[in-house]
């Protein structure tokens, strides 16, 4: 058939790898119990107050969902003294990704980000036919090199991304770097700080972005209901900018892009302290558990400031990982970033992590 001609920049776009969902490997390899560490959710799961909550919006489904998500606004407003107008509420924070490419990417831009990190900043980018402009993190600790990211700006840089904690590296800034890095750089250019994973950063030099808000620095900080929340599968997740940035992307932005469950989940979640304190402890304390297991295998970890490791396991990640899944266990394969003798695995509960530590040894 001769079809439409799809514009030029979707040649560049390979189109994201779905796996199967849990359900589908379980009747395939005749399981009951498989364990996903692959995506970086939280095995608490929801908050209770957010299912609750839910519950009660059930009946009200065949209105439209609040196209301005004033509750849940008002919420984020007073939790972190902003006002409306330096806030959006996304389909996910991968929504916010492409309305602001949307907004200010034309065919030809550039955006810096290092490699490896979150596959969508570069997808959100082709989609607009931009150019991104990726600069490797350095040494055994994956660092970020803000000298070779500033140098790498120049009058086409549009948007800088910077992922802290980093995805899939667990990487993270400090105050300090980040904030001589963003002198550095010429006002018209927009530093998008990603803090997809920042509930679970203890280090106290790590920056929280909404100080810079605060300031009416040109940056935007990206926050998600999908981690630490464990409302993945509900899509919402929201951005903080000066006001000029966020009537940017609310012109781009269709008029009910977040659903009403996912906006009264949200509120509700966000006040869930008790949930909240819960699933940081036991991230903590998986870390450590994780952290000593891979020592005793003598691997590599890369030091993270997130619920995820990336760890050398010396061997084909590919294989690895087909192996893991025929004992049930999803992780994710290194090669996919580039990094094909690495994986990257979530921190689950102290029984799955030893499920997935004895599988590990007996398969690398
Ligand atoms: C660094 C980073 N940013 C953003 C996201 C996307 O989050 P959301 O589920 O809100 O689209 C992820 C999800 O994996 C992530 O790892």
């Amino acid at each position: 058939m001769n079809g439409p001609k799809r514009r030029s920049c979707l040649e560049l776009i390979k189109p994201y790898e779905p796996g199967k969902p849990v359900e589908e490997v379980e009747r395939e390899l005749g399981l009951t119990d498989v364990l996903k560490l692959a995506s970086n959710e939280n095995p608490l799961g929801p908050s209770p107050a957010a299912l609750e909550a839910l519950k009660e919006q059930l009946e009200r489904l065949h209105y439209y969902p609040d196209g301005n998500c004033y509750y849940l606004k008002k919420a984020l407003a007073e939790k972190y003294r902003v006002t409306f107008e330096e806030l959006i509420i996304g389909n996910g924070t991968d929504e916010l990704l492409t309305l602001l490419t949307l907004a200010y990417i034309n065919p030809g831009d550039e955006a810096v980000m290092v490699h490896p990190t979150f596959s969508e900043y570069e997808f959100a980018l082709r989609l607009m036919g931009g150019i991104p402009r990726r600069i490797p993190l350095v040494g055994d600790e994956f660092s970020y090199d803000f000298a070779a990211l500033a140098a790498a700006v120049n009058e086409r840089t549009r948007l800088v991304f910077i992922c802290s904690p980093n995805n899939p590296t667990g990487t993270i800034i400090s105050r300090e770097q980040l904030e001589e890095f963003m002198a550095s750089l010429p006002s018209n250019v927009l530093v998008v700080l990603d803090h997809a994973y920042i509930e679970y950063v203890t280090d106290r030099s790590h920056p929280d972005g909404l100080d810079y808000i605060q300031q009416k620095r040109p940056l935007l900080v990206l926050r998600t209901f999908s981690k630490i929340y464990g409302l993945a599968g509900l899509r919402i997740g929201y951005a903080l900018a000066p006001a000029p940035v966020i009537a940017d992307l609310n012109r781009v932005r269709e008029p009910f892009n977040v659903n009403t469950l996912a906006q009264v989940a949200a509120a509700a979640a966000l006040e869930d302290r008790a949930h909240l304190a819960r699933s940081l402890a036991l991230v903590e304390k998986s870390r450590q558990q994780l952290a000593a297991g891979f020592k005793q295998m003598g691997l590599k970890a890369v030091p993270t400031g997130a619920n995820f490791f990336f760890v050398d396991v010396k061997t084909d990640s590919r294989r690895l990982f087909q192996a893991l899944l025929r004992r049930g266990i999803i992780i994710r394969s290194g090669d996919i970033f580039g990094y094909p003798t690495h994986i990257r695995v979530t921190c689950g509960t102290e029984e799955q992590n030893e499920r997935f530590l004895n599988a590990l040894a007996a398969e690398i």
